[in-house]
């Protein structure tokens, strides 16, 4: 499939200028013909029957599972389907043994999601180590490298950031961490629908990453494992392999995460989403934003009044664009874009509220994001609205 092919399967866009797909993408009917297809055809529970609709509900289930794992290069660990990001992060968080003196190497790029859990962390004795990028939010390895000690437990850090839309150099930083004897965590909500993934070849510990984002539903997301080596956060139905009323025996594999009945619809629908990624390319998707990315930023800074925030040396990145325009506030800037020309953008601190101050941007910036449906005439569309708005701005 051509990525101009794939258009039609998005009914939203023949309306709406969707440039919002950072914060959630559009789901093609493929994609909902697939979860349609469970709720009509084969609607059962999974891993518990006998019966022949159950029998046909597990086996496509732990395929979707299995397919949503090799998408991300995971074969080789373990995947536990989670409602999200947050849900994946917050797994880790909670499922290893800390005590008093550990520590986490953090950066100031991430998501509230990928920040706030660490910091809370501190009430039990962790200490958390924030690593700042510069005024221009670039990181420098050489100050991670620095943060990340012997008494460094893990490394958290997001993969692509939802702000700037660079990409940090996780495999890098990877070989930090081996080096340090510190577990890694990935950040993949920005990274594993817009560029190739593969965590094996990453090497980092935990990946997390959301459904919702990657053209799948929403509800729906993974953490992969190396090793099967956290806590579960839950036990009951479904996680276990037998029990007693003295206890019980937790199942091998994946299933020890899944307890209770897991998103079935959901996860076959992400599985379906991975596939139709695959179909397009996940290198024609990276090159495609690069270049409406590169397309609109020139073009938005050329313009007077607008700056575009992020690094100025060009880098990996994936296709999100963080703006201002001199004299107003971000959301009257998304409001009149979406009045005026039918755009949708997301404006405020994007659930990274400490990078925002620490990038001088109190009210927080514009962002477009573009993903496999955008095309470039919306990106000049989105141009021409904002040099008019600057215009009348100024
Ligand atoms: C980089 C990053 N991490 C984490 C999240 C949280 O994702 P979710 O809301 O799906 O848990 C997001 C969502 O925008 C994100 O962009």
């Amino acid at each position: 499939m051509t990525i101009e092919d794939c258009r039609a399967d998005f009914p939203i866009t023949r309306d709406l200028i969707y440039l919002d797909s950072a914060a959630t993408a559009l789901t093609p009917k493929p994609v909902v013909q697939a979860m349609v297809e469970y709720d009509l055809r084969y609607r059962a529970n999974v891993g518990r029957g006998v019966h022949r609709l159950a029998a046909v509900a597990t086996h496509r289930y732990r395929d979707a599972r299995d397919a949503i794992k090799s998408f991300i290069g995971g074969e080789s660990g373990t995947l536990a389907v989670t409602r999200n990001t947050t849900e994946a992060i917050g797994a880790v968080v909670n499922g290893l043994d800390w005590r008093r003196g550990d520590r986490v190497a953090t950066t100031l790029l991430e998501h509230h999601s990928n920040l706030l859990p660490w910091l809370r962390l501190r009430e039990r004795g962790v200490a958390v180590d924030i690593v700042r990028p510069d005024a221009g939010g670039s990181l420098d390895l050489a100050d991670l490298e620095a943060a990340v000690r012997d008494d460094t437990r893990l490394v958290a850090v997001t993969h692509a950031s939802n702000v700037l839309g660079t990409v940090l150099p996780v495999r890098e930083i990877a070989g930090i961490c081996r080096d340090r004897g510190a577990r890694l965590l990935v950040d993949g909500a920005q990274s594993a629908p817009h560029i190739p993934v593969d965590v094996a070849a990453i090497g980092c510990d935990y990946f997390c990453f959301s459904g919702h984002k990657m053209l799948g539903p929403t509800g729906t997301g993974g953490l992969w494992m190396r090793e099967p080596d956290l806590e579960p956060l839950f036990v009951g139905g479904g996680s276990i392999e037998s029990a007693t009323a003295d206890g019980y025996i937790l199942a091998p594999g994946e299933e020890r995460y899944e307890a209770g009945t897991p998103p079935v619809a959901g996860t076959i629908g992400l599985a379906r989403a991975a596939a139709y990624l695959r179909e397009i390319g996940m290198e024609t998707v990276r090159r495609h934003e690069e270049r409406l990315a590169a397309r609109l930023i020139d073009g938005l800074a050329a313009l007077d009044g607008v700056t575009v925030a992020g690094p100025d040396a060009p880098g990996d990145r994936i296709g999100v664009v963080s703006f201002t325009v001199e004299g107003m506030h971000p959301h009257e800037v998304a409001q009149v874009l979406d009045e005026a020309a039918a755009v949708l953008v997301r404006s405020g601190h994007h659930c990274c509220q400490p990078l925002m101050e620490h990038l001088d941007l109190p009210d927080g910036t514009v962002r477009a994001s573009a993903y496999v449906y955008t095309t470039t005439e919306e990106i000049d569309t989105l141009i021409a609205t904002v040099e008019e708005i600057a215009r009348r701005a100024i």
